[in-house]
């Protein structure tokens, strides 16, 4: 089990910077998902913890020792690759047993340890195959079992279910959630699947152009996006994100833009551009003649449970997330209403979410608006 601190950790090629300054603490135990675009630096990031990509400027911590100059196999961590390879002439017992068989442990406990992690990722039936009798997927939960069947200090994992299909990814999800919480040891994987972030982290940490934009537990950067980046990156479909700007009308707090005028809660603020951010899902259809929104239906379509339409309000395009059948058809026209507790506000400048009190009560409303911390 161990701690992992990174301290200003940068990699530069040349002119790209491929990781910028990070500074992320990962708790013993925790199940750490960086999360990105592809090109954002995640990789990067992994292989710097490993030691195998030497960092250009800042300090690795790993349990308070210092061991950013400490080469890979000293470090006490297992890794799992983005791209694996497996050895061809072994079988996929002694291939997840090799790790095992280098560090000299018995026999019996070999057994055991392969049968364990085997059983764990659906493999128990394969055990005498070679690699080349196997499909793709089957082969990446072998490299998978290969680093599982250690017991290091922590597990850096890079997408590494990447080449598994949508059913076998859910499962092997469930797997490793399960392993997790058996085992208690540190995990960072590294994925650019928000469902993968949002259902196996206990903190996810958000990465652009090798800057972290939020670091939270699910719930807090889906609830709470830190950034335009991360409500737009999370979400399917993404956030409905409209330039607007917000004034004060009669004592009260709105937000304007084509087709929306919404107003918030009694309070005055200087008027000021901002990014009016709302989720598919938390768009309501309201009565047309009092609504905050009027939109007109442009396509609807189905996802199997659910439905998706898509919708213009005045030239601004929104999406409705909701339960099949919406009863919404193209051409018709519907108003549109959202809760106020589901309301984000991003500065239309520097991309950070608006924060305001909590208490939307005239007297203690004044200057709302504050940047919230990244
Ligand atoms: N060895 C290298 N030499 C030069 N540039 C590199 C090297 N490795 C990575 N880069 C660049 O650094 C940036 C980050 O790359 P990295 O592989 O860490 O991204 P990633 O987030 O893992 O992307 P993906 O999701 O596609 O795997 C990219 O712009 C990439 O082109
Ligand atoms: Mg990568």
């Amino acid at each position: 089990m161990s701690r992992i601190q990174l301290h200003g950790v940068t990699k530069q090629y040349g002119d790209v910077t491929a990781v910028d300054g990070i500074d992320l603490d990962i708790t013993d135990g925790e199940f750490l998902v960086l999360l990105g675009p592809s090109g954002c630096g995640k990789s990067t990031l992994l292989r710097m913890i490993a030691g195998l990509v030497e960092p250009s400027a800042g300090r690795l911590l790993i349990d308070d020792r210092d061991v950013t100059d400490v080469p890979p196999g000293e470090r006490d961590l297992a890794m799992v690759f983005q791209s694996y390879a497996l050895y061809p002439h072994l079988s996929v017992a002694r291939n997840i047993g090799f790790p095992l068989r280098a560090r000299r442990r018995s026999r019996a406990d070999i057994r055991q340890r392969v049968t364990e992690v085997a059983g764990a990722l659906d493999l128990g039936q394969l055990l005498d195959r070679k690699p080349r009798e196997l499909s793709g997927g089957q082969r990446q939960r072998v490299a998978l079992g290969r680093a599982l069947v250690r017991d290091p200090g922590a597990f850096l994992m890079d997408e590494p279910l990447s080449n598994l299909d949508a059913q076998l990814r859910t499962s092997t999800r469930a797997n490793l959630s399960d392993l997790h919480r058996r085992l208690g040891t540190t995990f960072v994987y590294v994925t650019h699947d928000q469902i993968e972030a949002l259902t196996m982290a206990t903190r996810v940490a958000v990465l652009n152009r090798g800057r972290l934009e939020q670091v939270g537990a699910p719930a807090e950067v889906y609830d709470r996006p830190a950034s335009v980046f991360v409500a737009g990156f999370l979400g399917s479909p993404a956030m409905n994100l409209v330039d607007a700007t917000i004034e004060t009308v009669d004592g009260r707090l709105l937000v304007r833009a084509p087709g929306i005028e919404l107003p918030l809660w009694p309070g005055e603020t200087p008027a000021r551009e901002v990014v009016l951010g709302i989720r598919p899902e938390s768009l309501v259809r309201a009565d047309a003649a009092t609504a905050p929104i009027r939109a007109t239906v442009e396509l609807v379509e189905n996802m199997g449970h659910e439905e998706v339409a898509h919708l213009d309000a005045g030239g601004t395009r929104l999406a409705l997330r909701g339960p099949r059948p919406l009863n919404l058809t193209p051409g018709a026209s519907t108003g549109l209403a959202v809760p106020l507790a589901a309301v984000h506000l991003f500065d239309a400048t520097t991309g950070r979410r608006l924060a305001w009190r909590d208490t939307p009560q005239p007297a203690a409303v004044e200057s709302e608006f504050e940047t919230a911390p990244a």
